[in-house]
């Protein structure tokens, strides 16, 4: 079961779209563009066990430990506003930290944006990415990166990531994350669709270490020191700069670190 190939045929959430269908591939350049550069129905997830060219947020790159993690992503066709597409990020937050908090009973939590995070390290990653025809979303790819199985990283990530394995000493058959996952990941995004993101907003900023901390906002190579204040509906982080005056930060341009190292 473990450091062995994914059985995709275990792939069986009780769901009525979200992973209904899969495309796997043992190895793949990124599954976000697997799943942009294919036609399928919403909720098609695209699972590898390796990535050659995983993505991460603002252009970096994402390493995927061969059948160690879960690298995923999930084609969405919503009826959404292109400056909507950061909730869907902020959807699969809440999603993934509240499938690991219920199958590990660990106080995992949210870094602003779009961090699962434990101990002080990241377990999760997600880039959410949109495909636009006419100013009109066509597709939304909702890339997710979980370190599953890892038994240690490279000395340049060892004191930023962490794995389930390490956290619980047990290895996890990564099929039943998916499952969990896809399941609570189906209910709020349902609930994203029929209400808006009011209701999920409570959860994320009750889940959110960023809020209330000390932080340091990078944009365009330059520093600003703050205080986190708040997080508005589209996902923004509202800052009180050192000055007194506040200012949104969009999640694509800015990146925030806490005072005192990543959290
Ligand atoms: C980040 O934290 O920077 C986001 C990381 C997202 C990684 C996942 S792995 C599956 C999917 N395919 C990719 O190329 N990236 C996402």
């Amino acid at each position: 079961m473990f450091n062995k190939n994914i059985n995709y045929k275990k792939i069986k959430p009780n769901t009525e779209f979200i992973a209904q269908n899969i495309f796997y591939y043992k190895t793949v350049n990124s599954t976000n563009t697997a799943a942009k550069n294919t036609d399928c129905k919403s909720g098609t997830l695209f699972i590898a066990e390796t990535q050659t060219n995983g993505k991460g947020r603002m252009g970096r790159d994402w390493l995927s430990a061969k059948k160690n993690g879960i690298w995923m992503s999930i084609a969405l066709m919503p009826k959404i506003n292109a400056e909507h597409i950061n909730q869907i990020t902020l959807v699969t937050g809440v999603a993934v930290c509240e499938t690991l908090i219920g199958m590990y009973k660990l106080p995992f939590k949210i870094k602003w944006p779009n961090d699962i995070v434990i101990e002080g390290k990241k377990v999760c990653g997600i880039l959410v990415e949109g495909i636009l025809e006419k100013g009109k979303i066509t597709k939304v790819i909702n890339g997710i990166g979980i370190n599953v199985n890892q038994k240690n990283f490279t000395a340049e990530l060892a004191d930023k990531a962490t794995s389930v394995y390490m956290l619980t000493g047990k290895k996890t058959d990564r099929t039943e994350i998916i499952n969990k996952f896809s399941e609570i990941f189906e209910k709020y995004y349902n609930e994203f669709l029929n209400n808006g993101i009011k209701n999920i907003m409570v959860k994320y900023r009750d889940l959110c270490v960023t809020l209330n901390k000390d932080v340091m906002a990078i944009k365009d190579g330059k520093k600003i020191k703050a205080v986190a204040t708040g997080i508005t509906e589209n996902g923004e982080l509202i800052i009180k700069k050192e000055d007194g005056t506040t200012m949104n930060i969009n999640s694509g341009e800015v990146s925030v670190r806490g005072i005192y190292g990543y959290i």
